[in-house]
């Protein structure tokens, strides 16, 4: 089993009109299994709760209720030192910024977790992962020199470079260009079965949600094959 979510659900506190706390339900019983490397989009009308879910499958946020298991250990059970530790081998994580520190090569930015996380190695490793994204020419230029589809590569690299097991992506492509979002979007499935990743993306476009061996949809707080009435 590589990722497990049973009947998650997550309630935010909110300030209602009334200035009284009240509680708004977001994910009211979500569950997913994904057991081999395969690729799941998930698809749903914006604030019905996608990013919520990839936070708690990376362990960033606890569910309110539910258990998340990845590669078969329950996620709640981890100290938070420890749980730092487990996501930062297994678990990759790519969002639609690219949160590149600036002051860093793009070779050391894909370096970094290698040398934070004591991996032997770390300049083979992180110089053959920036020549798997087409990048091994650019490895000593700067974030703010390399374009956003280029930016994003050096991400999707920094995150594989640890050979994590699952592949979250929050809208990889939604600051890029079409054009650009589509190149990226290739390189993720490529990658994807290269690696051997288990990869759950949350998309709004329905192009990149169709090349996903599944595609399911968050709709009133439950996550589902049927695709909901009301959606685009
Ligand atoms: N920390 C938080 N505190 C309060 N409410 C939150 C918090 N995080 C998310 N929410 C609310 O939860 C709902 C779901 O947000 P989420 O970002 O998961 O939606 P989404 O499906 O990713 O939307 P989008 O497609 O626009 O990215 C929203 O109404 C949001 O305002
Ligand atoms: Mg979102």
């Amino acid at each position: 089993m590589i990722l497990k979510a049973e009947n998650v659900r997550k309630a935010f506190e909110q300030v209602g009109p009334d200035g009284n706390p009240e509680k708004l339900e977001i994910l009211k019983g979500v569950s997913l299994t994904v057991d081999k490397p395969e690729t799941v989009a998930i698809m749903g009308r914006s604030g019905c709760g996608k990013s919520t879910f990839i936070s708690l499958l990376a362990g960033l946020d606890a569910p309110s209720s539910g258990e998340i298991e990845i590669l078969s250990k329950k996620l709640a059970q981890f100290s938070d030192r420890d749980l730092n530790a487990f996501r930062a081998r297994h678990i990759g994580i790519v969002f639609q910024q690219f949160h590149l520190l600036d002051h860093l090569t793009a070779f050391e930015n894909v370096r970094l977790p290698l040398d934070l996380n004591r991996v032997a190695d770390p300049d083979a490793r992180a110089r053959e992962m920036l020549e798997k994204v087409g990048l091994g020419h650019r490895a000593d230029h700067f974030p703010d020199t390399m374009s956003r589809g280029e930016c994003q590569r050096v991400a999707i690299a920094r995150v594989l470079v640890m050979r994590p097991e699952i592949l979250l992506a929050d809208e990889p492509t939604g600051s890029l260009d079409v054009k650009t979002g589509r190149d990226v979007i290739d390189l993720i499935f490529k990658l994807a079965e290269t690696e051997k990743l288990a990869l759950v993306m949350a998309t709004h476009d329905p192009k990149v949600a169709e090349r996903c061996g599944r595609l399911l949809y968050m709709d009133s707080g439950v996550l589902g094959t049927e695709r909901p009435a009301a959606f685009g």
